[in-house]
């Protein structure tokens, strides 16, 4: 969608104006006064963030959430979780992705994810703050629960334009405007539209605009609300958001809908995480949080390049640098550059926005991010052949992960398929594939699709790629082993990084002395629990109840490896059994920098393995 000007008043006077005939005053609404603000004018400085929502004013208590995918899913389960007084539903239009999260086998893979569902959609034994956990529900019935909701999250696929205008850069608005076509058939009038997929700016008057034209005179309110969780962490983001965004217009109905969303998250988000703004900002807001993400990836892969080349060891820059408050720690690992569906989506987007708006120096400037990207990851793969003495023929390649990153099952935008298409130019013997958190069937439909979208074929070049579900057989008699996801099991010492990985999850006892436990603590509980035994999978405090048992025919019990709570193979990396059915000389390419130094000169020196790792040069 093309922006449409400069955010003004007028927009929001227009959806002020759109509906004169619903009366503010509508019964849901609280007619306590409250501090006026001009939404337009809040600095991001607000002092006081905790009262920028009231309490309980316009209540709700059915939501539906259009879209059941990586952002729906998630987002509808830890709402009804939390919000057990609430009914959600989340529909969509993938009728086995709906009967997935009915199931057993739920479409997504993350962390804490199926404990979630377990409770918000089967119920709870027992042990909860609030005993009638049993709000959440999956639809196909589109219709109905739109019909039934009060509020409406649209949380559907924003890709990136395949063809025709703005093409590679602009957002492809199909499946959001289905959605907000269905919303205008059949919501009921007052109804709260939200926008959680991340979208354009000024996208709200786009909705605006086509309610009033499918339902003219009937008021609806649109926020902005998007979301910021993470593939692989999107329960604990979810749980334990740093902010949660809620944008509105500055009329009072637009207040009153905010608030009302304030007070769904506040069932578990303190009110001073959760931030007001005008819509615009908000739509603004998430597209930019991502790009500041994917530019800060493209710096330290830039000055990565620059280590290889000098001596310097990226991550001593990177300790060195990321140890300056100002600057900061996180998202400073250097890698082969940075993959998933939303960071190229979204710095593109904003290329596309700041091309429209005529700001040609700004959109080259975020363009630059994604082309380091790009050549990032393909440097890496030169390097290999480098190394390789310039020929891969007749070598065997493996690459160890496929997902865009650990602990996600998520293929989407993997940098592994560019890696892939590269090397496999070269005509080796063949490119072997595992990854501990994908199921080979998911890959290897992953990279056909690919394939054919490249107008090439599975074999081409007489090269075959190989997914295998273990990882002593996708490294037999490989010339060269690329690492290219941070999966734990490929560390040497994992399990130090495991423990790392889970302290924040320590539970203290003096919770019990407060007077009323809250769903988190009881997450804290379970999570610590779940910690001390040892194991990411199970039922300490006996919630559970039974779930919904599979037919005789599941086809989901029928994919090859799939078990219960996700793909994950049986895959700590015993380094010396690996080495010892290589070919020599034995090379490792590091490209996620999981093999630290000390260990490159004690273990792999001892092993006979010659590491190559981002940003450092090689032990040879
Ligand atoms: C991102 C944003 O983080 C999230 O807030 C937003 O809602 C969706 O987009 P996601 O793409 O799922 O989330 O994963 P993220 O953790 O951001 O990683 C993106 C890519 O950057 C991955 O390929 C990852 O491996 C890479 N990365 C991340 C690095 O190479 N180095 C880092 O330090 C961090």
């Amino acid at each position: 969608m093309p922006p449409a000007g400069h955010p003004d008043e007028s927009m929001y006077q227009d959806m002020a104006s759109s509906s004169p005939t619903t009366p503010d005053d509508h019964s849901f609404f609280s007619s306590a006064p409250r501090a006026e603000r001009q939404v337009d004018h809040i600095s991001p400085g607000y002092s006081s963030p905790s009262s920028q929502f009231a309490d309980a004013h316009r209540s709700v208590r059915n939501i539906c959430c259009v879209g059941a995918g990586y952002v729906g899913g998630p987002t509808a389960t830890v709402i009804a979780y939390q919000n057990p007084h609430i009914r959600v539903t989340a529909v969509d239009r993938d009728a086995q992705r709906i009967r997935r999260w009915n199931s057993r086998h739920l479409p997504i893979n993350e962390p804490g994810l199926r404990d979630m569902v377990r409770i918000a959609r089967d119920g709870s034994k027992g042990f909860s703050s609030a005993n009638e956990a049993d709000g959440g529900s999956l639809d196909v019935e589109t219709e109905r629960c739109i019909a039934e909701a009060d509020l409406v999250f649209i949380a559907v696929n924003t890709p990136t334009k395949g063809s025709g205008v703005g093409a590679g850069a602009a957002t492809d608005m199909t499946a959001f405007e289905a959605a907000v076509c269905e919303i205008a058939r059949h919501a009921r009038a007052g109804t709260i539209v939200v926008e959680k997929s991340t979208v354009p700016c000024r996208t709200a008057q786009l909705v605006q605009d086509m309610l009033a034209a499918h339902r003219p005179g009937v008021r609806f309110d649109i926020l902005s609300s998007p979301e910021f969780l993470a593939a692989g962490t999107a329960i604990q983001d979810l749980l334990r958001p740093d902010r949660v965004l809620i944008g509105s217009s500055p009329t009072p109905s637009g207040r009153r809908a905010a608030d009302a969303l304030a007070d769904v998250y506040a069932a578990w988000v303190p009110r001073a995480r959760i931030i007001g703004t005008n819509v615009w900002s908000a739509e603004l807001a998430k597209v930019v949080a991502n790009a500041m993400l994917a530019q800060r990836l493209s710096s330290i892969n830039s000055i990565s390049a620059i280590c290889e080349a000098t001596g310097a060891d990226i991550d001593e820059v990177v300790a060195a640098v990321g140890s300056d408050a100002r600057v900061g720690a996180r998202f400073l690992k250097p890698g082969i550059g940075f993959g998933g569906s939303c960071l190229k989506k979204d710095v593109l987007s904003l290329v596309y926005l700041a091309e429209s708006l005529g700001l040609g120096h700004v959109a080259e400037y975020w363009r630059h991010v994604v082309s380091m990207n790009e050549q990032q990851r393909d440097r890496f793969s030169r390097r290999v052949v480098r190394c390789l003495n310039n020929t891969l023929v007749g070598k065997k390649i493996t690459i160890l992960g496929f997902a865009f990153k650990a602990n996600t099952s998520d293929v989407r935008e993997s940098p592994t398929m560019d890696i892939i298409r590269t090397l496999r130019d070269e005509n080796p013997l063949e490119i072997a594939i595992f990854d501990p958190c994908c199921n080979p069937a998911a890959v290897r439909q992953e990279i056909e699709a690919t394939m054919k979208r490249d107008q090439n074929t599975w074999k081409a070049n007489g090269c075959p790629v190989i997914i295998y579900s273990d990882v002593y057989e996708a490294c037999a008699a490989s010339n060269a082993i690329l690492i290219t996801t941070e999966c734990y099991e490929f560390k040497i010492t994992w399990q130090a990084y495991s423990i790392e990985r889970e302290s924040s999850k320590r539970f203290y006892p003096t919770l019990f002395a407060r007077r009323k436990l809250t769903e988190m603590d009881i997450i804290a509980l379970h999570e610590s629990l779940l910690q001390l035994s040892k194991c990411e999978e199970g039922d300490p405090l006996r919630r559970f109840v039974e779930e919904p048992l599979c037919a005789e025919d599941c086809p989901d019990c029928e994919l090859v490896g799939t078990r219960a709570g996700g793909y994950r193979a049986e895959a700590d990396v015993d380094w010396r059994k690996i080495s010892h059915h290589m070919k020599k000389p034995r090379w490792l390419f590091d490209g996620k920098g999981i093999i630290a130094p000390k260990e490159i000169a004690s273990k792999m020196a001892s092993l006979g393995i010659h590491v190559e790792s981002i940003g450092r040069q090689g032990n040879l």
